[in-house]
């Protein structure tokens, strides 16, 4: 189907039927991206739609013990295997060896997250048709445009295609999602507890204060009109 009229039939879908349509459209040529933390509920409403469905997790190699934790705990509740994605090893050393591990917080973050989650992204959305992720448009300045569904202007699909990208959540509040999260008894990263609420890698990530935006915490010395690592660098060119 088109995606314009794709978008139109969505236009008032609620997450769990934006999930239903997507699995229904691409099948297995379709994942849901999960990141380990409140996106979980992509991957609740997806088992409840009875289809089957697949997901991966770029694993950075920098995440919090209690996130690698946490993804173990979700195969375990829906009975599933998260395709875990790392970043190519000879890469990962070149840029270690030349700046050591911690250059993010000199130049940026660019050069890492492209190493360690553009990369492989690039290569596991090249066999696929679509992808499903948790973005919000009230996650911050960069997604305040999100659709539900969109052609990724950012990354092409199987054998160089076009790529579909399925956002649900975009115009859920993150009050909403956890409102699912509880009643649903949905299992969250133990980070929530902890004032994390926008969960990346370790060393960019932290707690935000009671008066702080959720992106606040993440990449806390650059500036908010940058805040994307490059999964979603489309919505970058839209701002
Ligand atoms: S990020 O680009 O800044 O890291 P964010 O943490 O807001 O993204 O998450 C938005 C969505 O991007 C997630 O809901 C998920 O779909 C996808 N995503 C983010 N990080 C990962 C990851 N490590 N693995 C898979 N998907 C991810
Ligand atoms: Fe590297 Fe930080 Fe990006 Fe993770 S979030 S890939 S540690 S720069």
């Amino acid at each position: 189907m088109p995606i314009d009229a794709l978008a139109t039939d969505l236009a008032t879908a609620d997450p769990a039927t934006v999930i239903a349509r997507a699995l229904r459209e691409f099948g297995q040529d379709a994942a849901i991206a999960f990141s380990g933390a409140e996106d979980v509920l992509l991957i609740e409403y997806a088992a409840q739609s009875g289809l089957p469905f697949r997901v991966f997790c770029l694993d950075t190699g920098r995440l919090h013990p209690e996130t690698y934790r946490f993804i173990a705990q979700v195969e375990e509740r829906y009975r599933l295997r998260i395709e875990v994605l790392f970043p190519d090893g000879a890469a990962v050393e070149r840029l270690v060896r030349a700046k050591g591990l911690f250059s993010f917080y000199q130049d940026g973050h660019g050069e890492c997250c492209g190493v360690r989650k553009v990369e492989p992204l690039r290569r596991h959305l090249g066999t696929l048709r679509a992808w499903i992720t948790g973005q919000r448009r009230d996650q911050g300045a960069t997604r305040t445009q999100v659709p539900r569904v969109q052609v990724d202007s950012a990354f092409r699909g199987q054998d160089g295609g076009e790529l579909v990208k399925f956002n649900p959540l975009a115009e859920t509040s993150r009050e909403d999602v956890w409102l699912a999260i509880r009643a649903l008894e949905v299992p969250f990263n133990e980070l929530h507890r902890r004032g994390y609420v926008s969960i990346g890698c370790e060393p960019c990530t932290r707690p935000i204060l009671p008066s702080q935006h959720e992106r606040e915490g993440r990449w806390w010395w650059e500036d908010a009109a940058h805040k994307e690592c490059g999964l979603h660098q489309g919505n970058l060119k839209k701002t």
